[in-house]
C-alpha cells in the first residue's frame, strides 16, 4: 500500500459523525426545515443554547438580541439560520487539538472563522450574490488538514523540509510525499458528510481553484479570503506565506486594492466579534 492509499483507508475508516451531527446537517440543508425543526431534533438543550449564543454574537445579529431560534429565523431568514446550525454542529470537530502543522487549535479556529467572514465580506464588497453556505464552507475549507492531523497521517517536518528543499508551496510537498494534499482529504470527508457540492468543490481545490473545471464563484470567493487571512498573518503555520494568488481569479472577480483593504478590515472587525464565541472550549 503505498501513502496515498494508506491515506484513503484511514479516512474510509473514520467513523461517521455523531447520529445526531448527520441529522443535523441533513435538517440544515433541507429547505423545509424550520427552527421547530431544529429545536424538536435537538433534544440537548445545550446544543440549542449554544446556538443561540452564537448568533447572537455581533458579528450575526447585527444589535438585535434573538432570545429564541423561531426570533432568530424570523429576522436573519431560514437559510441562515440552517446555515449555522450546521456550522454550530460541526464546530466540535473543527476545534479538535492540532498537534502538527505548527499552529494552536485556538489560531486554527481563528483561521477557518477568518476565512468564512472574508468569503461573504468579499461577496458583499463585490456585489454579488452570497452563494448559499458560503460561511460554513469556509469555516471547514481546511477539514483535511484537521482530520490528517488528527489521525497522525501527516508530518509537517517532512513535509516543509520537502517545500523548503524543492522550493514548492507546502500543500505541493504534502502531494508529493503523500499522493494527496489536504483539499483532497478534506473533499472525501465532506462527501462523507453529504455537504452541497460547491462546499466540497471549494474545500477540493481551495489551493489551486485554476484547476477546477466547474465554475464556482464559492470557490473563488474561499481562495481570495484565504490568501487574504493568511496575507495578515492569521493562522499561518506550516503552509507559510506562499500562497499564490491567481491572476485569472483577480480578474474574474474584478478585485480592486479598495476592496483588498475593505475586506481585510472587516475580517478584522468580524474576528474579534466572532471568536469569543469559540475560544471557550478550545484547549491550543
Ligand atoms: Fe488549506
Amino acid at each position: 500500500m503505498n501513502r496515498r492509499e494508506e491515506i484513503l483507508a484511514k479516512i474510509e475508516s473514520i467513523s461517521p459523525l455523531p447520529v445526531s451531527t448527520m441529522r443535523l446537517i441533513e435538517l440544515g440543508l433541507n429547505p423545509e426545515t424550520r427552527s421547530d425543526d431544529i429545536c424538536r431534533c435537538m433534544k440537548d438543550e445545550l446544543f440549542v443554547d449554544e446556538l443561540l449564543r452564537f448568533v447572537n454574537s455581533p458579528y450575526f445579529q447585527k444589535g438585535t438580541f434573538f432570545s429564541s431560534l423561531h426570533e432568530m429565523e424570523k429576522e436573519l431568514g431560514n437559510k441562515r439560520l440552517r446555515e449555522l446550525a450546521i456550522v454550530a454542529a460541526v464546530k466540535p470537530i473543527v476545534q479538535i487539538p492540532i498537534n502538527e502543522y505548527d499552529i494552536s487549535t485556538a489560531e486554527m479556529i481563528r483561521h477557518c472563522l477568518a476565512v468564512a467572514i472574508g468569503a461573504e465580506e468579499l461577496a458583499k464588497a463585490l456585489q454579488l450574490e452570497t452563494p448559499d453556505f458560503l460561511f460554513l464552507a469556509g469555516f471547514l475549507h481546511d477539514i483535511g488538514k484537521i482530520m490528517l492531523d488528527q489521525y497522525e497521517l501527516t508530518d509537517a517536518k517532512e513535509i516543509l523540509k520537502e517545500a523548503f528543499t524543492s522550493q514548492i508551496s507546502v500543500v505541493a510537498a504534502e502531494k508529493k510525499l503523500h499522493g494527496i494534499d489536504h483539499g483532497e482529504v478534506g473533499a472525501i470527508l465532506l462527501r462523507k458528510w453529504k455537504m452541497p457540492a460547491d462546499v466540497i468543490q471549494s474545500t477540493r481545490w481551495h489551493h489551486h481553484p485554476i484547476a477546477c473545471r466547474d465554475d464556482v464563484l464559492m470557490l473563488d470567493l474561499i481562495n481570495v479570503s484565504d490568501s487574504f487571512v493568511l496575507m495578515i498573518g492569521i493562522g499561518v503555520g506550516s503552509e507559510g506565506l506562499y500562497y499564490p494568488v491567481y491572476n485569472e481569479i483577480e480578474e474574474r472577480l474584478l478585485l480592486t486594492t479598495k476592496i483588498v483593504e475593505r475586506v481585510i478590515s472587516q475580517i478584522q472587525i468580524g474576528l474579534e466579534q466572532l471568536e469569543p464565541f469559540f475560544n471557550a472550549e478550545s484547549t491550543g
